[in-house]
């Protein structure tokens, strides 16, 4: 499994980091098969798997039970885990037994944080009691009904050195990575260059240190709405859909189940059955 140490090297080589999202135990396994760098749970579990419109609704409890699964699915990758909508503004009290809880039941090798100012506190306390912290900064769904909505972010001037600000506080605060969403390219490069931590990028253009995307975006599964900056790599959603239509055919024409589905006791055995 590559560590910390590992990213900051690749950031140095220039060599691209590979994260993607997971929810699951086979979708874990295939990132690790691929040889994903990162493997991030993300709370964009709530729109892609459980259905609702935002990210708001998604629990402690829903970040450990798919943490797990995802851990249980990928033993030996960098596992980051989101903490949930407000569970890291108030107390210290509150945000640490949040994160450890987190951490410790999933087994993750990094907590990710949406965030500055009163956030980087959060950061701070969690990596003073030895959990490593991705920060978010950019567009933050969390926020996003604070931000207007999912809007591209940084795109004045004078948003833009915020966000530069923001990426320096949060690294003085101890982050070990950050990952910017749906910002101009050029700023993106700009903090990837001002910053000494990894810089990962989702809507930022090529200029960042390495790249994340939402699975069910990526292989096309799913019918939430796919934001603009997404490549889809493949088709997997059609494909099980005609998976799903030729079952339900060969159902209702008696083509399955065939012989080969089904099991046979000897006819001598068979005979005595009753009535
Ligand atoms: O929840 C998520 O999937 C994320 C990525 C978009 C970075 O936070
Ligand atoms: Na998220």
């Amino acid at each position: 499994m590559k560590s910390t140490a590992d990213f900051l090297k690749m950031k140095g080589s220039g060599d691209k980091i590979v994260m993607m999202t997971a929810y699951d135990f086979p979708t874990a396994n295939m990132a690790e098969e691929a040889g994903v760098d990162i493997i991030l749970v993300g709370d964009s579990l709530g729109m892609v798997v459980l259905g609702y419109d935002s990210t708001v609704p998604v629990t402690e409890e829903d970040m450990i039970h798919h943490g797990k699964a995802v851990r249980r699915g990928a033993k030996n990758t960098f596992l980051t885990v989101d903490m949930p909508f407000a569970s890291y503004h108030g107390s210290t009290d509150r945000t640490l037994e949040t994160g450890a809880r987190i951490f410790r039941e999933t087994g993750a090798d990094a907590l990710k944080l949406e965030g500055a100012g009163v956030v980087s506190d959060a950061i701070r306390t969690l990596v003073a009691a030895g959990m490593p912290v991705v920060a978010h900064l950019g567009l933050l769904p969390q926020s996003a009904g604070v931000l207007g909505g999912y809007k591209v972010q940084g795109k004045s001037a004078e948003a833009a050195n915020r966000l530069l600000e923001e990426a320096k506080e949060v690294e003085a605060a101890g982050a070990c990575m950050l990952v910017l969403e749906c910002i101009p390219h050029q700023l993106a490069q700009r903090v990837s260059e001002m910053v000494a931590i990894p810089v990962i990028g989702i809507g930022a253009g090529a200029g960042t240190d390495g790249q994340v995307l939402v699975f069910h975006d990526l292989a096309g599964y799913g019918s939430h709405r796919v934001p603009k900056f997404v490549r889809q790599f493949a088709d997997a959603g059609t494909e099980a859909q005609r998976g799903i239509q030729g079952y339900a055919r060969a159902v209702r024409n008696g083509e399955f189940p065939s012989q080969e589905h089904q099991f046979t006791m000897k006819e001598e055995e068979a005979g005595k059955l009753y009535g």
